[in-house]
């Protein structure tokens, strides 16, 4: 673990004014400062920071936490590589050997360095005459790719042989655990030997935006099985968290980026000039990729093979950015399989036309509805419109709504005003659904049903309320702490009701407890970013109210275990009996005395 000074200096030189300042415009109120929220969308800012806490909360969507725990979260980082990111800013050096990725075997950094090796050995084997003859054939005349296009994108193939990377490796001193788990070398069930995991494939490096080689993918040179072969997740990789070629498309991104499916198709547009492309790595779009979208550009056309199966993952890519805030776009290409295709009959010219005609998410959701109707038939042509009109009735703004009524009703050849009048009534009936949702979540996030963070929070209500209370205490005062931790307080760990309460609680005295004492800081270690989240909502739900903490303080101790004890009596039907001759007992005691 990274120790706790260096987290303290980490935190102190990073001011949390400044870093949330540059990826949220923040306007100052008073003492704390408002904005945006980066985390989800809102019109009306309730993003807030709070230089006096140095902490921030979203009072739209709950996320909460200090700095690292922010870029936890912007950055799409683990508790490590947020304060490795915070301290490379702060122009901080983290010394090596204290920087094992905690729960990790093989620390991130020694994977980027035996994925560089590893990228620089395929390289050399491309061009070696013997070894990489064929593949060096199959990319510059199958696939028609520049020798220049190959060194820019640090394409290599992995010869046809089990240990010749294996052994490679092993000579530049990486060990078969760090090989393993790096997903370079598989594991021979065997003799436990590990052995090459990439045989025989032209191989694409995947380079983050640092420019850190993080995985690669490998493709087959003819029509075997499987097509391509990916690096799994490992410690320094996660696949839903990267693009390929991100790390030059950025460069060229603000205005628009092109979003495909393969990396044959990215490379073909970098090389016609269209270095704005990236591509998920084999999977559909996710969340944090869309996200990442968001970050660094305005709009996004969806490139995607032009096969049902490309357009059903188009229609799904197009919600998941729109639900981030940029401009979608979606390009349906013909006499073409894909972009690499497209431009290999069309060139850079023909992709150049028929990108700036690309469909509106409206014009690609119209024509996937009508396309699946007999327009000729007015039974058909009924639904079609009645369709149409639930798609149009989501449109926001009025004037959206009419410039897709003209445009729909035209294609459509029914009267717009027919369907104004549709549009209106479907819009309605929404709204109305809408409010009665939003009452229904009202009432169950007070009554705390569906609280992921803390599950047990709906059945054990005022349980909670105690725990939250004693917590907050804990995290603003270090003397309630304390008094927690060394058992003074006459409460633990066993006490609490709730599962997360208890770990909560637990975490805090264990912190306290270390030689180097207590830093909120630390928490990142322990908990993922929602539980943050809540851990700061308790405490600066805590800190409004502040007043006779001592007595709130004892009061929540003793409900806590009031609680506790109500618990395990309602699972002994005869406490009550119980209780009742403890009680007469002691009565007599009393009389006899
Ligand atoms: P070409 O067929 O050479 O044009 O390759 P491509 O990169 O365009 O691939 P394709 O359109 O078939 O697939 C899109 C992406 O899905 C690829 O770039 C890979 O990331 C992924 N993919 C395709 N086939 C496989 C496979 O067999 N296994 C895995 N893990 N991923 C695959
Ligand atoms: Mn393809």
């Amino acid at each position: 673990m990274i120790p706790r000074q260096i987290i303290d200096e980490i935190i102190f030189r990073n001011d949390i004014e400044q870093v949330i300042g540059s990826y949220v415009t923040l306007k100052r109120a008073g003492s704390n400062l408002n904005g945006l929220c980066p985390f989800h969308n809102e019109k009306t800012p309730s993003f807030t920071v709070f230089p006096a806490t140095k902490s921030f909360y979203c009072f739209g969507c709950g996320a909460g936490g200090d700095v690292v725990s922010f870029i936890m979260r912007e950055e799409n980082l683990d508790y490590v590589g947020a304060l490795e990111l915070l301290a490379a800013r702060a122009g901080i050096t983290i010394p090596t050997d204290e920087r094992p990725g905690e729960r990790d075997t093989v620390p991130r950094k020694r994977i980027y360095e035996m994925n560089l090796a590893a990228a620089r050995f395929f390289r050399e084997c491309l061009w070696d005459e013997t070894y990489g003859r064929d593949a060096l054939r199959y990319l510059t005349e199958e696939r028609r790719l520049s020798r220049s296009t190959i060194n820019h994108f640090g394409i290599g193939y992995s010869p046809n042989h089990f240990w010749l990377l294996t052994n490679h490796l092993h000579k530049l001193g990486f060990t078969d655990e760090e090989l393993v788990v790096g997903f370079l070398s598989g594991k021979s069930q065997k003799t436990g030997k590990p052995y090459d995991y990439f045989r025989n494939r032209v191989i694409f490096p995947i380079i983050d935006t640092s420019g850190n080689v993080v995985a690669f993918g490998g493709r087959v040179m003819d029509d075997s099985k499987p097509k391509y072969l990916n690096t799994s997740d490992t410690p320094a990789f996660k696949k839903s968290r990267h693009l390929f070629a991100l790390n030059f498309a950025r460069r060229q991104a603000e205005e628009r980026m092109i979003l495909c499916e393969g990396y044959m198709d990215v490379i073909a547009l970098h090389a016609a000039g269209f270095e704005n492309a990236v591509a998920t790595l084999g999977t559909a779009i996710t969340s944090e990729q869309a996200r990442i979208f968001a970050k660094y550009t305005k709009q996004v056309v969806i490139c995607y093979d032009s096969d049902q199966a490309g357009q059903t993952a188009a229609n799904k890519a197009m919600r998941l950015l729109e639900s981030v805030g940029v401009d979608v776009r979606v390009l349906k290409l013909e006499g073409a399989k894909d972009p690499d295709e497209y431009i290999k009959k069309f060139g850079a010219d023909g992709f150049r036309r028929v990108l700036d005609q690309s469909m509106t998410g409206f014009d690609f959701r119209l024509g996937n509805i009508l396309s699946n109707y007999n327009l000729s038939l007015p039974d058909e042509l009924i639904k079609a419109s009645s369709a149409v009109c639930a798609m149009i009735a989501d449109a926001p703004s009025e004037v959206e709504r009419d410039i897709c009524i003209r445009k729909a009703a035209a294609q459509m050849q029914v009267s717009p005003d027919a369907m104004r009048a549709d549009v209106d009534r479907t819009r309605r009936l929404k709204l109305r659904e809408m409010k009665k949702k939003q009452s229904q979540d009202a009432r169950a996030s007070l009554k705390n049903l569906g609280d992921r963070v803390n599950v047990d929070s709906a059945k054990y209500i005022r349980a909670n309320r105690a725990e939250e209370t004693l917590l907050g205490l804990m995290l603003i005062y270090d003397e309630f702490r304390r008094e927690a931790a060394d058992g003074s307080a006459g409460i633990d760990g066993g006490d609490f009701v709730t599962e997360f309460g208890r770990r909560v609680f637990e975490t805090l005295c264990q912190l306290e407890q270390t030689d180097v004492g207590f830093s909120k800081a630390m928490l990142g270690q322990y908990f993922g970013v929602d539980e943050l989240s809540r851990i700061e909502k308790i405490e600066m739900e805590r800190r409004n109210l502040a007043r006779n903490d001592r007595e709130v303080f004892l009061a929540a101790i003793r409900d806590i275990r009031e609680e506790k004890r109500k618990g395990t009596e309602a699972q002994d039907p005869f406490a009550d009996l119980r209780r009742k001759r403890e009680a007469n007992q002691t009565k007599k005691e009393n009389k006899n005395t």
